[in-house]
């Protein structure tokens, strides 16, 4: 199954499409921890993204479609996906049309995770990521083990745009860019809006209950 998770900053995509691609039988492909990922191997692409991402800003197009298009020629995906991420504009959306239109391939559905600002806030000031596996911890799922991932053990730290200002910065580069885009899937009849509040099973069962049949 190929699907999108559209959402503002916090509002729990990387948490859920993360299950959602376990229960799908999907890989989880999310641009911001390729990035991050590219950061800290030092590469080049990582190297061209950093400053962007600091800021809130959105990476150039043509580095965040360079990153993807490897990720997306592996293997695993070649059956489906769980996007988390990507697009974030107009112009990553038609770029992906372009490429499924390549493949053969098209999309099954695009689910939008709707989050007030107040509670995404709140989430992303209290939040604790995994540097090396992407995991993300808060207050209400906490680590078993106090600042260490449940998954390799490594510190957990805070991350580098998770501070106040810059949160709200994502949130209105979120507004202006990503958003038009609920309206984008919209029209093609892909879009469901899933309420992102809530337990991390209820949040999870919501979606796959949006689901369209296979
Ligand atoms: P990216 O990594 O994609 O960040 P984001 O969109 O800002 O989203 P977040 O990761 O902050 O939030 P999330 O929705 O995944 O929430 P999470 O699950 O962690 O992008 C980072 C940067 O990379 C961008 O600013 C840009 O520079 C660049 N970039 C990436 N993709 C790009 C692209 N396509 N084009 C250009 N640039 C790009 O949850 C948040 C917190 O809430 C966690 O602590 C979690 O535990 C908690 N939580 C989750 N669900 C619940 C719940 N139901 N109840 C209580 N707490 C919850």
């Amino acid at each position: 199954m190929r699907l999108i998770l559209l959402g503002p900053p916090g509002a729990g995509k990387g948490t859920q499409a993360f299950r959602l691609a376990a229960r799908v039988g999907a890989p989880h492909v999310a641009t911001g921890e390729l990035l991050r990922a590219a950061r800290a191997a030092e590469t080049e692409i990582g190297a061209r993204a950093s400053e962007y991402m600091d800021a809130g800003e959105l990476v150039p197009d043509e580095v965040v479609l360079e990153i993807l298009k490897l990720r997306l020629a592996e293997p695993d995906a070649s059956d489906g996906f769980v996007l988390d991420g990507f697009p974030r504009n107009a112009a990553q959306a038609k770029a992906l049309d372009e490429i499924l239109e390549e493949i053969g391939q098209k999309l099954d559905a695009v689910i939008a995770l709707d989050v007030p600002d107040a509670v995404i806030v709140e989430r992303l000031s209290s939040r604790l990521t995994c540097i090396k596996c992407g995991r993300v911890y808060s207050p209400s799922a906490p680590p078993k083990e106090p600042g260490r991932c449940n998954a390799d053990g490594t510190e957990l730290v805070r991350r580098r745009d998770d501070n106040p200002a810059v949160i709200q910065h994502r949130l209105q580069v979120y507004r202006k860019e990503t958003e038009p885009l609920i309206a984008y899937y919209e029209d093609r009849g892909l879009l469901t809006h899933v309420n992102g509040v809530g337990g991390l099973e209820e949040v999870l069962d919501r979606m796959v209950a949006s689901l369209p049949v296979a």
